[in-house]
């Protein structure tokens, strides 16, 4: 079996990140999500990985190179435009040949791995196994029908009255079936390729399709609060350690992850935290619930419940929560008598300031 994964798109939910990285690359618990994404593929005994990439190819090349340092080997593939998640396994038609894969949405995060679906999967192989989720509202995902046995009876993308709650989240299996389905469908109205319609393709033509429901924590990291919830499911099962320095002065409380060459002076760190190499935590307190990631510097400052990416700032600011603070960004508390605010905000980004 081989993988396919998705690493292109536009990621405009996720402005102004986007604007200078990819989506798949915003670190959760100091990971990128890429790499949690590899590690469940490895984890299935998968190593041969097709990566679908956009524009940002160069940055992604950059992080996971050919894969060995994750035990995978990586072959990339172009996509000039975002045209579909079914465009992209025609794109992958010969880097995928006779083999049946997982097709897995770089984006997406399941934690508890996806191992039983995937013994599901190789034991019955049916010509696909979709990966469906309960959730509250339905209308903005692929949702499926499925007979008490498993079965798939139909699949509808993004319907306006859904008939069940089961939604398709970011896993799939495949057999080669997939490919004339692919071959066989027209664009939908916004323009895409859609694998939900392929799928429903095989339902139609008699194939058997498969559901396997997903029960454990399930994120697609397509927005800040997202990606903020699934950093705190990720660090609920950090192991702490310091592999940094922490000098006499400071405290640490629960889990908490020091990573080499950080340094933590005058400080209270309450776990579940995670401090990235290099950086220097100074008269602060973070945590619970931080991800600071590399070379950042932090002044006194309190943050929680927030993610610094590599080489971030943050001084005498008080209440940073709920926060994503992007690369080398610097945000800094100032003594005003006139209380103002100054702004050096980019575009899409957002800003929430106490009044
Ligand atoms: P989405 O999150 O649905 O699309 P997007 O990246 O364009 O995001 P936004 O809605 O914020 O603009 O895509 C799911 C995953 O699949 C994500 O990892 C990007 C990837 N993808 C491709 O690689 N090629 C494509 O043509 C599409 C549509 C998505």
């Amino acid at each position: 079996m081989k993988a396919l994964v998705l690493s292109g798109g536009s990621g405009t939910r996720l402005r102004p990140f986007t604007y200078s990285m990819p989506k798949q690359l915003i670190p959760i618990a100091n990971r990128p999500v890429l790499e949690h994404v590899l590690q469940n593929i490895r984890e299935i005994g998968v190593t041969e990985i097709g990566v679908i990439v956009g524009d940002r190819r160069p940055a992604i090349e950059a992080v996971l190179g050919d894969g060995s340092r994750l035990g995978v080997q990586i072959t990339y593939i172009d996509q000039e435009q975002p045209l579909g998640l079914a465009h992209c396994v025609s794109l992958a038609r010969e880097f995928l040949g006779e083999d049946d894969f997982v097709m897995y949405l770089g984006d997406n995060m399941l934690p508890g791995g996806v191992v039983a679906i995937a013994e599901d999967f190789r034991d019955r192989r049916p010509a696909a196994q979709v990966v469906v989720y309960k959730v509250a509202d339905p209308r903005a995902f692929g949702v499926a029908e499925v007979a008490a046995d498993g079965t798939v009876l139909r699949l509808v993308e993004k319907p306006q009255q859904p008939r069940t709650d089961l939604a398709l989240i970011g896993v799939y299996f495949f057999t080669p079936a997939i490919h004339k389905a692919v071959a066989e469908i027209e664009p939908s109205a916004r323009g895409e390729l859609e694998i939900t319609d392929a799928i429903q393709w095989l339902v139609s033509a008699g194939e058997q399709v498969g559901a396997s429901e997903y029960h454990g924590y399930w994120k697609d990291t397509g927005r800040v609060e997202d990606i903020l919830d699934c950093n705190r499911e990720l660090l609920n099962g950090l192991v702490g350690s310091v592999q940094g320095e922490v000098d006499a002065d400071s405290v640490l409380i629960g889990n908490v992850l020091i990573e080499p060459g950080a340094r933590v002076v005058r400080s209270r760190i309450e776990g579940p935290a995670v401090v990235g190499a290099g950086s220097l935590i100074e008269d602060s307190f973070v945590g619970p619930y931080a991800s600071i990631g590399k070379d950042c510097v932090l002044h006194s400052t309190h943050v929680d419940y927030s993610i610094a990416l590599d080489g971030a700032t943050v001084s005498r600011v008080s209440g940073v929560h709920g926060s994503l603070i992007g690369r080398s960004a610097a945000v800094t508390g100032v003594h005003s008598a006139t209380r103002h605010h100054r702004l050096v905000v980019g575009d899409h980004t957002q800003v929430e300031v106490a009044a």
